[in-house]
């Protein structure tokens, strides 16, 4: 069989092994759940983008009784609005509750518009809010795309990339209206909110409890836990520095680092830039002659702004003028070393010359 005959009949048996689901195992009573009301099932939809049905319900159920109705809405101060909102954050949905209330009455002679263009004009409906109110107030057929449906589908689909990025996104909403069934989509798309929050959860998905897991390609491919893909990290800038592991009569130089910045007041190996010659920079930092060993493995530290490769270029005293001893300057054992405050990636520097001395 064709790969596409493939995925066309998964994307068929979707919907129906999804609403069989959803009326057997799906969230039935809640409290915005079995309205027809626009205005109920509107409020229900902004108070739940990004936040929790538990924490959604009481707000909900105060919101709705101080505020009954879309005109009862519209003939407060947004004060008013503000202060019922508070404590459920992103408070530029309660302004745009408040101003889509004013539109409505105004513009809409105090009812709620009915068609998926409409709604979207509104503030605070995006694509996926207005679909929502679109079935399930409306009766209509439109795909919704939250982002518990987006991990869903990227799974399902088995769909690499970032849905932050425009071009997976489009995939997702072409995905997203494909597998629309013909009827019952108030069922479908209350069936895909509760896959996305009570199974197919972002971490530790019960996929043994899904009703779709035979047609989820990252199940079968083995990465569910990989997708979606997570937001690329920015790429930070790559720093190279050496360090200068001097060593004589069984001692490692160490010298204190200023108290402010990186690793301010920790023991460290004296820095030099990646390339220097090391030769020439212990002539010059401390009058002293030395002959350069082995580099050890580069150790790589990852900083909050930068990473950096830390290239360790061992090299033993041949002779140290007394005058390089100051104050800051340590001659020490590598194991006392140990004891000392280190910053991870000297420690680990410290650690590795201990077993090379071990085994040398
Ligand atoms: N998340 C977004 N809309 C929802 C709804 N209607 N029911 C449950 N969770 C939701």
């Amino acid at each position: 069989m064709a790969a596409d005959a493939v995925i066309d009949r998964a994307a068929a048996a979707f919907a129906p092994a999804l609403i069989a689901w959803q009326q057997r195992h799906g969230r039935h009573d809640l409290p915005w759940q079995n309205t027809r009301d626009p205005y109920a099932v509107w409020l229900s939809e902004i108070m739940l983008q990004q936040t929790q049905v538990a924490t959604v319900m009481p707000y909900y159920r105060r919101f709705l009784e101080r505020f009954p109705t879309v005109a009862a809405l519209a003939s407060a101060t947004e004060d008013e609005v503000l202060a019922l909102w508070s404590g459920l954050g992103y408070y530029s949905r309660g302004r745009n509750l408040h101003r889509a209330a004013g539109i409505i009455v105004a513009g809409h002679g105090g009812r709620f518009p009915g068609t998926l263009e409409a709604l979207m004009a509104l503030p605070g409906i995006g694509r996926s809010t207005a679909a929502a109110i679109f079935v399930f107030a409306f009766g209509g057929r439109a795909a919704i795309l939250d982002g518990n449906v987006k991990r869903v589908l990227a799974r399902l689909r088995g769909i690499e990339g970032y849905p932050g990025e425009t071009a997976v996104a489009a995939r997702l909403w072409r995905d997203a209206e494909a597998l629309l069934p013909r009827e019952n989509l108030v069922a479908y798309t209350q069936g895909l909110m509760d896959l996305g929050a009570t199974v197919c959860t972002r971490r530790k998905p019960r996929c043994s409890g899904c009703p779709v897991s035979s047609l989820c390609v990252a199940l079968a491919t083995d990465r569910v836990s990989a997708l979606p893909t997570p937001k690329p990290r920015k790429a930070l800038p790559q720093r190279r520095t050496m360090m200068l592991v001097l060593q004589r009569a069984g001692e490692i130089l160490l010298e204190k680092r200023p108290p402010a910045g990186i690793w301010g007041g920790l023991w460290c190996f004296p820095e030099e830039e990646a390339d220097a010659d090391p030769v020439a920079a212990c002539l010059r930092r401390y009058g002293a002659k030395v002959t350069p060993g082995m580099m050890l493995p580069v150790v790589a530290h990852g900083f909050t702004h930068f990473r950096l490769d830390i290239l360790p270029q061992t090299a033993m005293i041949k002779s140290w003028p007394q005058r390089a001893e100051e104050p800051g300057c340590l001659w020490i054992s590598p194991e006392d070393a140990l004891q000392a405050a280190l910053p991870a990636p000297v420690r680990g520097i410290v650690e590795r010359l201990i077993v090379l001395g071990k085994t040398a």
